[in-house]
């Protein structure tokens, strides 16, 4: 029978880049399941304020861009792992004629070759049927000035958890692609253009409404408890890539 519905009684969680936004969310929505959450984040202030509010078992401070850290951190961790959310460092976006190639392959390699010394990492430690998930977006799937090193890391982003299923197997690996998210990495990115952006949002999106870390959160968490998923990429943009702009 399906393993399916809502309880993360007793498991272990780990959200990377849990300090904020939908990898915080997911945390809080994890530990009101019953999860046993350990959240990761670069500022030690904020994860430590993050995770009394949630009431995490434990911060740690990890820097995506540290790949050496990481191994590290999974060391200190408890030996059996059931779900890990990967969120984290942010889009990369500059027009080809501006791009600094050096800061370039430091997000590839950060963002690509990362997913994959997280996927290794997970291989005898997060048990039969847990999952790991990345956060990936839609909005580079359209091409655009600016968006080249997103649409690459966008698509293969679903290349990764795709072959990662079938060899991490049963391990299950999956991502989970967001439009706008009402976030502070995109109250950061828009400034005093962000009140403009959610009424444009809420006019013209599909569901008349801006979506929120909690939506993403409702599916992350949903992947972590249905045990039939695995290998693929699921959106949740509230209709944004249907309509123009
Ligand atoms: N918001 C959107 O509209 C949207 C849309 C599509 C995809 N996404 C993706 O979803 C992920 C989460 O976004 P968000 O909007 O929730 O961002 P957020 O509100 O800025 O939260 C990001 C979290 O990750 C941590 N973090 C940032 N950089 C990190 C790094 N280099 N290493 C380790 N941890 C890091 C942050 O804490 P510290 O800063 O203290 O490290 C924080 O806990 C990102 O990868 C983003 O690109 C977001």
């Amino acid at each position: 029978m399906a393993e399916s519905t809502a309880s993360l009684a007793g498991q272990v969680v780990v959200v990377i880049g849990g300090s904020a936004g939908i990898g915080l969310e997911t945390a809080r929505q994890a530990r009101e399941s019953g999860a046993r959450v350990v959240i990761t984040g670069r500022d030690r202030e904020r994860l430590e304020k993050a995770a009394a509010g949630i009431g995490a078992e434990s911060a740690v401070t990890l820097d995506l861009g540290e790949p050496g850290r990481l191994e590290q951190v999974f060391a200190e961790l408890p030996q059996e792992l059931d779900h890990i959310l990967v969120g984290g460092s942010g889009p990369f976006y500059a027009p080809l004629a501006e791009l600094d190639l050096d800061d370039a392959e430091r997000f590839m390699n950060q963002h690509l070759v990362g997913s994959l010394r997280i996927a290794r990492l997970c291989i005898g430690r997060v048990r039969a049927g847990g999952s790991l998930t990345f956060i990936s977006g839609t909005g580079a799937r359209r091409p655009g000035v600016g968006l080249v090193i997103a649409a690459i890391a966008t698509a293969a982003q679903s290349a990764i958890v795709a072959n990662a299923a079938v060899e991490l197997a049963p391990i299950r690996v999956n991502t989970v692609a967001a439009g706008f998210v009402d976030t502070p990495l995109s109250a950061r990115l828009l400034g005093d253009q962000l009140e403009e952006r959610r009424a444009g949002l809420r006019a013209t999106l599909p569901i008349r409404r801006v979506v929120g870390p909690e939506d993403v959160a409702a599916l992350v968490v949903h992947l972590m408890t249905n045990t039939a998923l695995t290998g693929a990429t699921y959106d949740v943009d509230g209709g944004q890539q249907l309509i123009p702009g």
